[in-house]
């Protein structure tokens, strides 16, 4: 029997390559540049499986194109907003993410913008590469304290609750939380964590408001202007979710006319291009979507896309089948 073909978009750890190399007939993208909406439709006519990842489009066009052989979607990303779901149903393509093994790493950014953020780090580093810095002040760059400070969570998934135990046993911060689905009551009563009844209450209460929304057209600009001005001005907003869920121009002028004091962000909207407003501001933290970046975490991702797939073409159900 023929091995299914799989084309992978992206490059990936070099140990699950050479794992999915050994199962499958592969083609990888060597030169690693995003593929274009041609390439991805020609992919999709050539190959059983097609491996994305959160910078390919996987549009309700490509998945529709004409002589489609692709049966599944196996997405290296727990995030799927990058495919047209709805579009992958209508088709019957299974669709498969990657979840749990990048919760931890995630929260760390979270944490780690929360902590530049506050205490002002990004703009210490920049004070010292420009030759600007000339020594100790006592009122040179003071930030915020962040023990004992309130963390307010949108959206209260895996997440958002690793952010929360590292934030309230390492740092004793107070947890608000807003979540529409009822949260586990284990995990609120581990944290001490409250329930706002709506995103205004959390946002006026909380020092550091930190986003762990799925992203896409039902949470697009949930923070926009309107809310953001709800914020405390001593306020820190932090973004490890996707970019959409903030209105850009809305947050670049809260920053700017200093309605909240920071914000620390991985994500972007229309990523990678940035919208240029963020780039002359000293009270912003960008990082390059670093998540799920460490070498342990990018591997665990591979190989659950390779549970996925294998699992598939086995004829039993994927283990993180989300259509
Ligand atoms: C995801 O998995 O959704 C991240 O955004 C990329 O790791």
């Amino acid at each position: 029997m023929n091995k299914p073909k799989i084309i992978v978009t992206r490059r990936w750890p070099a140990e699950v390559e050479t794992q999915l190399k050994d199962l499958y007939d592969v083609q990888l993208n060597e030169s690693d540049i995003p593929m274009n909406a041609e390439q991805l439709k020609l992919a999709m006519q050539t190959a059983d499986a097609l491996l994305p990842t959160v910078t390919d489009p996987i549009t309700a066009d490509i998945i529709g194109v004409e002589n489609r052989r692709v049966q599944i979607i196996g997405n290296f990303g727990v995030g799927y907003n990058n495919i047209d779901i709805n579009a992958a149903k209508a088709h019957g393509i299974a669709v498969t993410n990657t979840p749990h093994v990048l919760t931890d790493c995630t929260a760390d950014i979270a944490m780690l913008l929360l902590l530049m953020s506050a205490r002002r780090a990004a703009e210490g580093e920049r004070l010292i590469l420009n030759g600007q810095w000339t020594g100790w002040g006592p009122t040179q760059l003071v930030g915020q304290k962040v023990t004992g400070k309130t963390l307010g969570l949108i959206g209260f998934g895996r997440i958002a609750q690793a952010m929360a135990r590292k934030a309230h046993h390492g740092f004793g911060m107070k947890i608000l939380f807003y979540v529409p689905s009822t949260p586990d009551p284990a995990i609120v009563e581990e944290l001490q964590a409250v329930r706002c009844h709506s995103v205004e209450e959390l946002l006026t209460e909380a020092h550091f408001v930190s986003l762990h929304c799925p992203g896409g057209a039902a949470t697009k600009h949930l923070l926009n202007e309107q809310r953001l001005k709800l914020m405390r001005p001593s306020a820190h907003l932090i973004n490890t979710a996707r970019g959409d869920v903030v209105d850009s121009n809305a947050l670049i002028k809260a920053l700017t006319e200093r309605w909240i004091a920071g914000a620390g962000l991985d994500v972007y909207e229309g990523e990678p291009n940035l919208n240029p407003g963020f780039l002359g501001l000293d009270n912003v933290t960008l990082l390059p979507h670093l998540g799920s970046a460490s070498e342990e975490t990018r591997v665990a991702m591979g190989n659950r896309v390779l549970n996925n797939i294998a699992a598939f073409f086995v004829g039993t159900e994927p283990p993180d089948r989300v259509v």
